[in-house]
C-alpha cells in the first residue's frame, strides 16, 4: 500500500506562482489523485473479498488508459518536453528520460490491470481477483511517487525554464488535450467521473460494513 505520509518529507510546490503550464498540469493531477484514492478503497474491498460491480473496474481501466495514459502524459510527453529540451534540457540523464521511463513502466501496469479486470469479469475466480489486487497496487505506488516527483521537482524546474514561455507552451498542453479528449469539456467530464467513481466506492465500502 503507499505510503500517505511521504508527502511531508518532500518541500510544498509553490501555489500561487504557478506558471499556467503547471497549473493545469497539477489540475489533472489533483483529478488523478482522487482515481488514486479510489482505486485504494477498492483494493481495501477486494481484499476483504467482496466484489466490485463491473461497471467500476471497467471505469477504472478507462480512466487510466484514457486520462491518465492517452491524455495527461501525453500532454507532458508531447507538449511539456519538447519545449523544455528547447531550452536545452536533455532527454536523456534528466528527469525527463526518469518520467518517459515511468510512463513506459505506468502503461506496462495498466496492461495488467485491464487484462486481470477482463478476466475478472468473466471468471469471477480468486486467480483473477489477486491479480487485480496486485496489479492495481502496484499502479497506485507507482503513479503515486511519480506525481510527487513531477510536482516537487519537474513543475519547480518547468517554471524557472519556461518563464516569458507559458502561453506558447500552454498553447501546445492545450492542443494535446483537444486531440485525446476533446478539450476542457472533456477534462471536465473525467473530472466528474473521478468525483462519482470515488463516491461509488465509498459508498460500497460503507453499505458492505
Ligand atoms: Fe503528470
Amino acid at each position: 500500500m503507499r505510503k500517505k505520509d511521504t508527502m511531508s518529507f518532500f518541500p510544498q510546490p509553490p501555489s500561487s506562482t504557478a506558471g499556467q503550464v503547471t497549473a493545469s498540469l497539477r489540475q489533472d493531477h489533483d483529478i488523478i489523485k482522487k482515481v488514486l484514492k479510489a482505486t485504494d478503497a477498492c483494493i481495501k474491498l477486494l481484499k476483504e473479498g467482496k466484489e466490485i460491480p463491473p461497471a467500476i473496474l471497467l471505469d477504472t481501466v478507462d480512466f487510466i488508459t484514457n486520462f491518465i495514459d492517452r491524455c495527461h502524459h501525453a500532454k507532458e510527453e508531447q507538449g511539456l518536453f519538447p519545449a523544455l529540451e528547447a531550452t536545452g534540457m536533455p532527454r536523456e540523464n534528466s528527469v525527463i528520460g526518469t518520467m518517459l521511463r515511468e510512463y513506459e513502466e505506468a502503461r506496462k501496469i495498466a496492461e495488467h490491470i485491464k487484462n486481470a479486470v477482463e478476466s475478472h469479469i468473466q471468471d469471477k475466480s480468486e486467480e483473477s481477483r489477486s491479480k487485480i489486487i496486485q496489479y492495481c497496487e502496484a499502479y497506485v505506488n507507482h503513479i503515486d511517487r511519480h506525481i510527487l516527483k513531477e510536482d516537487t521537482r519537474l513543475f519547480i524546474i518547468t517554471e524557472r525554464r519556461l518563464k516569458g514561455k507559458e502561453n506558447d507552451v500552454k498553447k501546445m498542453v492545450d492542443s494535446v488535450e483537444i486531440e485525446k479528449v476533446g478539450g476542457a469539456e472533456g477534462r471536465k467530464q473525467y473530472e466528474e467521473n473521478a468525483d462519482r467513481f470515488l463516491s461509488s466506492v465509498r459508498q460500497l465500502g460503507s453499505s458492505n460494513n
